[in-house]
């Protein structure tokens, strides 16, 4: 059974590939991407999405803009990890028409109201938390969330607690999980605690440029600044690539384990944007979030492999290989 999904994105090279494996994955209806000033202004990132749909040949697929800023703190971009153009410098040319007269937020409300429709959030939540505060039903209504963002017990990646998503919109991230709270739901938390254990290396990427040389060189074209950037912040060979874990444990919930937690959002001061997990229940407050601190890397590649290039994961029998030393 397809399950409807509104993809919530700030393409950004990690959100792109994780555009690519939602449109690769029969288990999902992409009924539409909005897009949120996060690693890209909002207006580029609407522009990377289409050129993304159009790389899939899915330009049916409509794209919305949403914030162009957080709800409170000034925006601040990761063009610095993900390029000048948001898209790794590949400085593809630009996708003309397909403007949309709807805003993300009312997309959301009128798609979520016809009923069973899931929200996959790649970026900050303020795009969200714009939808509680001018239609709480509506936001209500999300059949599910799962936000890529926060961490439990890993580093942050913009200070030593908080993650981009979570730091870039500390308030409109708090708002989400306060909502969960109220309306008594859990948001899953694809956070860093997993996806630092979903790394791109040059060995897969050779890998599928072999086995698909359209599909490989395209993603080569999007993620090399990202890979340098890897290196030249922690002197990694590859690239953490977080958003399509998150569009992958939608669809197959055996990728992730973890544990249900109240969760605050920290709003200012030095640990902005940290994800406080109450792993031991002493607010004695309802679980509001999954807190999904497992995953493995060789389960995910096998799907997003098979499912960009249409394969059957028991043809890839390099992944095990390549993806020795890793847990799997
Ligand atoms: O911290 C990583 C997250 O922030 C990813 O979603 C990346 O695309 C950026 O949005
Ligand atoms: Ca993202």
């Amino acid at each position: 059974m397809k399950r409807k999904v509104i993809i919530d994105c700030d393409p950004g090279i990690d959100d792109s590939l994780a555009l690519m494996l939602a449109l690769s994955m029969e288990e999902l209806e992409v009924a539409g991407i909005t897009v949120v000033c996060g690693n890209s202004p909002v207006d580029m990132g609407v522009s990377n999405a289409k050129k993304v749909l159009d790389f899939m040949g899915r330009l049916d697929v409509p794209v919305f803009a949403g914030a162009k800023t957080p709800l409170k703190r000034e925006y601040v971009n990761a063009l610095d990890t993900h390029g000048s153009d948001g898209l790794g410098e590949s400085f593809l040319p630009e996708i003309p028409g397909y403007e949309q007269t709807l805003t993300a937020t009312s997309f959301m409300a009128e798609t979520i109201k016809k009923g069973s429709c899931s929200v996959i959030a790649l970026g900050p939540l303020t795009n969200l938390a714009t939808l509680y505060q001018e239609d709480p039903q509506a936001f209500g209504q999300i059949e599910e969330i799962v936000s890529m963002g926060g961490s439990f017990r890993s580093h942050g990646n913009c200070s030593p607690v908080a993650e981009y998503n979570y730091w870039a919109d500390p308030d409109g991230a708090a708002l989400v999980y306060e909502a969960m709270e109220s309306l008594g739901k859990t948001i899953s938390m694809v956070g860093l605690d997993v996806t630092r254990k979903i790394v791109l290396t040059p060995d897969l990427l050779e890998y599928m440029k072999r086995l698909d040389p359209h599909t490989g060189e395209f993603v080569e074209k999007i993620t090399k600044f990202y890979f340098d950037f890897h290196w030249q912040q922690e002197h990694l060979i590859g690239c953490v690539i977080n958003d399509p874990l998150a569009v992958a444990y939608f669809a197959d919930r055996s990728l992730c384990g973890g544990f249900e937690a109240y969760t605050q959002v920290e709003r200012g001061g030095v640990s902005m944007g940290q994800t406080v997990v109450d792993s031991t229940n002493f607010y004695r407050r309802s679980p509001n979030a999954l807190v999904l601190t497992q995953t493995y890397p060789l389960k995910f590649f096998r799907l997003f492999f098979s499912r960009l290039l249409g394969m059957a994961e028991e043809d890839l029998d390099l992944l095990p290989v390549l993806l020795k030393g890793v847990v799997s």
